[in-house]
This record gives structure tokens, C-alpha cells and sequence, in this order.
């Protein structure tokens, strides 16, 4: 039977990687018709590339090395549980794949990818629009790691965006104050009564202009879509999720 080694791309600590990692495997085993693996980059825990050769020559000095090359090349097929981090891979993939050459090629590849939810909320009548970098921008949203969430009509808009909120305010680093101050700030809005537009907007450009990194600059998205695109569920009183 062929061999499908199913790679846990994060190392980070608290990742969430590895549920959908979990999740990939029983649909793999389900299937039935390979011999499933995982494989935790986490545990491989391999140095940054330190050969000095090129990989194609596999003139492999360290052990490290050669029990990666000797792991990798018994698999049949791929599938790579990979988060996006700032619009690239994860270092740990890039680095596990440098390591080696040959043991990779001719094997099909797939990407099972994740990511954060702050690419904005569309309604569905602008489905059609394409998926892409540049297309989406001017409707107040962006793609990230081209994962999608379907939302139902019985969703509520408000909790969905009050959600996402306090997600991010768990996730900032408190590195800066718009980001830090302006998430809790939010949530508390958001969830205390009829949302304050004006006030909400102003919180939220201010989140976008003075945030150091892409999480407090793009987390005030969900809320403002909500503003352009759910107006219905803004008149509605907050369902609890
Ligand atoms: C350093 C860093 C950069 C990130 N950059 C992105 C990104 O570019 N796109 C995205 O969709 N999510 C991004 N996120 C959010 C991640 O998708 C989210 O934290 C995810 O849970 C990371 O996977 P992990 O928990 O398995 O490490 C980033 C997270 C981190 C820690
Ligand atoms: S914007 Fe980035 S750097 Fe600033 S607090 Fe938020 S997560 Fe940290």
C-alpha cells in the first residue's frame, strides 16, 4: 500500500495546527487506501539548513539529515497542514523541504492550509467576485490564506463580527496600544448594546492607521463589513453565540 505522510507544518506553541492536522489523518484513514503518517515538524525538530552541499548531490554530513532523508523518502505522497504566517510559509516548511532534493520529487503534493479570519465579510450576492489579490480590496476586504468560511443566513452578522473580535484581542501581542487598547475597546462596544457606528469607524481607522503589524491593522474588518454589508442585522438585538 502506498505511503501518505500527512506534515504538521507549525511548531508554534498553543498551535492549532495540530487539530487540523487530527482532522486530515481520520479523513485520510477513512479512505483506506494508503498507509497514513504524520509528521510533526515539531519533533523532527531539525536545525536551520547547515549542510553544505547541495541536497541533489546527498552528500548529507549530519545525522539530522540523513534520518530526514531516510524518513522522507519512504513516503509515496504528501499533504502539507500548513498555516499562512505574513503571506508566506512557515519557516519550518521551507526549511524541511531544503534540507533534501531528490526525496521529494515525483510525489504528488497537496496543501491543506488555515489561516486568520480578517479578510472581511461579504454578503452572498457578491459571491461571483474573483478570489484574488487586487480584486477584493475595494470592497473593505483582502485574501489572506484563500481559506473561506460559509456563513448561513441564520447567522447573526453582529455576534459573528463580535466573535472575531475577541478572537484577535486574544491574539494580540499588546506590542502596541491601538491594537492592544482598541480590540478590548471594541469587543466591550460590540457586545454592551446598539453598536455606535460613528464611534466604531473612528476606533476602528484608528486601529488601521496606527497598528504595527497586519493582525490590529485588518481585525477592525469584520466589524466594518458588518456596517457596509449587514445593515438588516445591525437593527437586530445581538444574538449570544
Ligand atoms: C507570525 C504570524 C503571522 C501570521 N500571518 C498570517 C497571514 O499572513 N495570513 C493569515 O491568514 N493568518 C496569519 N496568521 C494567523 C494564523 O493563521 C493563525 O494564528 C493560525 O492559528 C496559525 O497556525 P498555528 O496555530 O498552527 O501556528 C499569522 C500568525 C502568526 C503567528
Ligand atoms: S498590531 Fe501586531 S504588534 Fe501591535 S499589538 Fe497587535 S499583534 Fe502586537
Amino acid at each position: 500500500m502506498p505511503r501518505l505522510q500527512i506534515f504538521i507544518v507549525s511548531t508554534r506553541p498553543g498551535r492549532k495546527g495540530e487539530a487540523v492536522a487530527r482532522w486530515v489523518d481520520e479523513r485520510a484513514r477513512e479512505h483506506a487506501k494508503f498507509e497514513v503518517e504524520v509528521v510533526d515538524l515539531k519533533e523532527v525538530n531539525l536545525p536551520l539548513l547547515d549542510e553544505p552541499e547541495h541536497p541533489r548531490l546527498r552528500k548529507y554530513q549530519h545525522d539530522h539529515t540523513k534520518a530526514w532523508s531516510a524518513r522522507v523518502s519512504r513516503a509515496d505522497a504528501f499533504v502539507f497542514v500548513t498555516p499562512e504566517y505574513n503571506y508566506c510559509s512557515p519557516p519550518s516548511l521551507v526549511n524541511a523541504i531544503d534540507f533534501l532534493f531528490h526525496e521529494w520529487t515525483y510525489k504528488p503534493a497537496v496543501f491543506v492550509s488555515y489561516g486568520g479570519a480578517s479578510g472581511g465579510i461579504l454578503p452572498a450576492s457578491m459571491g461571483d467576485l474573483p478570489l484574488d489579490f487586487g480584486t477584493l480590496e475595494k470592497y473593505g476586504c483582502f485574501v489572506g490564506s484563500h481559506a473561506v468560511v460559509i456563513l448561513s443566513d441564520k447567522d447573526d452578522m453582529k455576534a459573528v463580527a463580535l466573535n472575531l473580535m475577541k478572537f484577535f484581542e486574544d491574539e494580540s501581542c499588546g506590542q502596541c496600544t491601538p491594537c492592544r487598547v482598541g480590540t478590548e475597546k471594541a469587543a466591550k462596544l460590540m457586545a454592551g448594546g446598539p453598536w455606535d457606528e460613528r464611534l466604531l469607524n473612528e476606533l476602528s481607522d484608528a486601529m488601521r492607521d496606527a497598528s504595527i503589524c497586519g493582525l490590529g491593522q485588518a481585525a477592525p474588518n469584520p466589524l466594518t463589513s458588518v456596517f457596509k454589508y449587514f445593515r438588516d442585522d445591525l437593527e437586530r438585538p445581538l444574538k449570544v453565540w
